[in-house]
């Protein structure tokens, strides 16, 4: 029997989901991303050197497993080469790349129309990433985005020149810099031949490889709250990091996928902007920064850090259908001695245990109801669950009776191998 295992981020992002799917790779033939862009980003330790991703997934590192960019991710080409060269040169075997024909490619006036879009909406901009993802999918959605196959039509470069001269007039009409049309032609022309061998009708690949009993391995990328339809809409991600973006991004039916793993921290972080209900804006979230090294791996920016909320987090796991969970930095609360668990909110006097739509647009209105616990201990590198001391494990179970789901992974330690599987 074939196995197909989801990492899904149960939060704003940043969960440390490479180091669970890097783990789940090691027993997979193939690792899978299906949504985003190179606005995800995880650093994998690889023969004593640090690779970061953002496209590939990571789990073309090991030897047997290919890897796969399917329909629903948008390409830039320059990050895809980018990173193939540093594969190259640690010598991993670039035949193993798959990448669909239909995923959408992401060009440089999508880059400029991110920062345009985001200046545009003043104090109410997204903090997005500025790497061209919305406008990438918003030409997807308008239906004059091109498809990695549309790139080897004969109709490619005609239409390509005249999205650059509408997009221009666009940029003109804001006193943005105009991009020059022939330059961009012959960039993506040159991308087009070099991506050549790499490029395959990936449902196909996929169904034969699950009649063949194969394992695939599906690295989610961003997060539930992230979602552009079930997350904290407009602070958003223009994708859908959820487990039905798997499927639309992939072609594996919703029958396929046999676990889901549930990826979140011992505490939260957010980067960019929109509502974080257990956000501490004080020297507790600048602590946790500290102690976690919460900076972003894409962009850099320090993330806003909190405590754990198991309200939002049951949500996610109910729309995920969570399996297991993976929590991660269980040795940096430990460095904390206190902290608290998010386990109600409390809104014009009602008290909720659920993440519903009464809270959602009100979120900086809420309370929150914690649930305090003793995290003074010492946990790093530890690998099995026996060994980690009373309170630590208190946090634990904690989490898992109120999610009512077991706990799969926990991480240690900064390290990929910091951490117990149960
Ligand atoms: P975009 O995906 O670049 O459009 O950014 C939209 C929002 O999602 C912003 O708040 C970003 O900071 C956030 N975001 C996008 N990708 C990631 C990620 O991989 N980790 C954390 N936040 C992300």
């Amino acid at each position: 029997m074939s196995k197909v295992a989801v990492v899904l981020g149960l939060n704003y992002g940043d969960e440390g989901k490479g180091k669970v799917s890097t783990f789940l790779a090691g027993n997979s033939d193939i690792a899978l991303r299906c949504t985003g862009g190179n606005n995800a980003g995880h650093t994998v330790e690889f023969n004593g050197e640090k690779i970061v991703f953002h496209l590939i997934p990571s789990g073309i590192l090991n030897k047997n497993t290919d890897a796969v960019i399917g329909n629903g991710v948008v390409i830039d080409p320059k990050v895809l080469f980018e990173e193939l060269e540093v594969l190259d040169k640690h010598g991993v075997d670039l035949s193993k790349l798959h990448i669909s024909t239909r995923a959408h490619v992401i060009f440089p006036y999508h880059i400029e129309e991110d920062k345009l879009q985001e200046l545009l909406k003043g104090d109410d901009k997204v903090g997005t990433t500025a790497r061209g993802i919305g406008p990438c999918y918003m030409d997807k959605a308008n239906r004059i985005g091109f498809r990695v196959i549309d790139m080897y039509n004969e109709d490619f470069e005609r239409k390509l020149r005249r999205n650059i001269t509408n997009k221009n007039k666009l940029f003109d009409l804001y006193g943005f810099p105009l991009l020059d049309e022939n330059k961009i032609v012959d960039e993506y022309l040159e991308y087009r031949d070099k991506m050549k061998p790499y490029v395959m009708d990936t449902v196909s690949f996929l169904h034969k490889a699950l009649d063949n009993n194969k394992n695939i391995i599906c690295e989610g990328a961003q997060a539930t709250m992230l979602d552009m339809d079930l997350g904290d809409y407009p602070m958003v991600t223009s994708s859908n990091p959820t487990i039905g973006g798997i499927q639309t991004g992939s072609g594996l039916s919703a029958n396929d996928i046999t676990d889901v793993y549930g990826v979140c921290k011992a505490y939260a972080s957010r980067v960019g902007e929109g509502p974080f209900i257990t956000e501490q804006n004080n020297e507790i979230g600048d602590t946790i920064r500290e102690l976690g090294h919460e900076y972003g791996a894409t962009t850099k920016r320090p993330r806003r850090c909190g405590w754990i909320d198991l309200v939002a987090l049951k949500y996610a796991v109910r729309i995920n259908g969570v399996t297991g969970l993976a929590i991660n930095h269980l040795d940096t609360i430990g460095k904390l001695g206190k902290a608290k668990l998010c386990v109600g909110y409390k809104l014009n006097n009602v008290i909720y245990d659920e993440y519903s739509d009464d809270i959602i647009g009100h979120e900086n209105e809420v309370e929150t109801i914690y649930v305090d616990l003793n995290t003074e201990f010492e946990i790093a590198g530890l690998k099995d669950y026996e060994s980690l001391p009373i309170d630590a494990k208190k946090y634990i179970e904690v989490i898992e009776n109120h999610l009512c789901v077991p706990v799969k992974f926990i991480g240690t330690g900064p390290d990929n191998d910091d951490m117990i599987i149960r």
